[in-house]
């Protein structure tokens, strides 16, 4: 069974995507065991608390220095025998030390086709805006490995979307959405399987059904 610890900051709609697909039978090897946000009154905690999963409010400023933060975190995950730490909607960037006590088994959903409009301040509608200030004629999500850096590690899914001619930052973000819904409890299930391989920062996905 793998362990899954949830990292949101805001409402918790990928989160609950990934808790339905469990809860219908879709991901058969993995359980959420925690779910984590660095804001008390996020819908993502309520969500877990309706469902019984443990919610935890943990934020920086709860703590006098960053390396008690860290070791808090550390701890946390370690008593939740964290096998996969899922970033769903993650306004912070993790610690290094978490980074590196969980290389290649930290996962992000980001709602664009990575590499291109990501990195800091690239975050909702800001996406979107970024994507139709360009001009580009299709958008989509992207489930990659975290590292030191935002949305910089190696990718493991996208799917892309159309971008309309009438669209709107909120209507594009609307339709990539809807992808990520499907993208990232995926992900969790390429995890679960053990079909995701990965040999330093190579991932070979051994053989991903569509
Ligand atoms: C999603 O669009 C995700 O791609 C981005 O933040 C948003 C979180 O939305 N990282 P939700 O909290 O999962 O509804």
């Amino acid at each position: 069974m793998l362990n899954v610890v949830v990292f949101g900051s805001g409402r918790g709609s990928n989160f609950k995507a990934v808790l339905d697909a469990i809860l219908d039978g879709s991901i058969p090897l993995a359980r959420i065991s925690l779910v984590i946000s660095n804001n008390a009154s996020a819908g993502i905690l309520d969500i877990a608390r309706s469902h019984t999963i443990p919610a935890l409010h943990i934020s920086q400023k709860q703590f006098e220095t960053e390396t008690a933060f860290v070791a808090a975190l550390l701890e946390t995950l370690r008593s939740h025998g964290t096998d996969l730490v899922v970033l769903a909607g993650y306004m912070k960037r993790l610690p290094p030390p978490v980074v590196h006590a969980y290389r290649n088994r930290i996962i992000n959903i980001h709602p664009a086709l990575l590499p291109r409009f990501g990195g800091h301040g690239m975050y909702g509608l800001h996406v979107h805006a970024a994507v139709l200030a360009a001009q580009e004629t299709v958008s989509g999500a992207t489930v990659h490995l975290v590292d030191e850096e935002y949305d910089r590690g190696p990718t493991l899914l996208q799917r892309t979307v159309p971008v309309l001619p009438d669209d709107t930052p909120e209507t594009l973000a609307a339709r990539v959405l809807l992808v990520e819904h499907r993208l990232l409890p995926e992900a969790v299930r390429l995890f679960s399987e053990g079909r995701v391989d990965i040999n330093g920062n190579v991932m070979h996905i051994r053989s991903l059904q569509e």
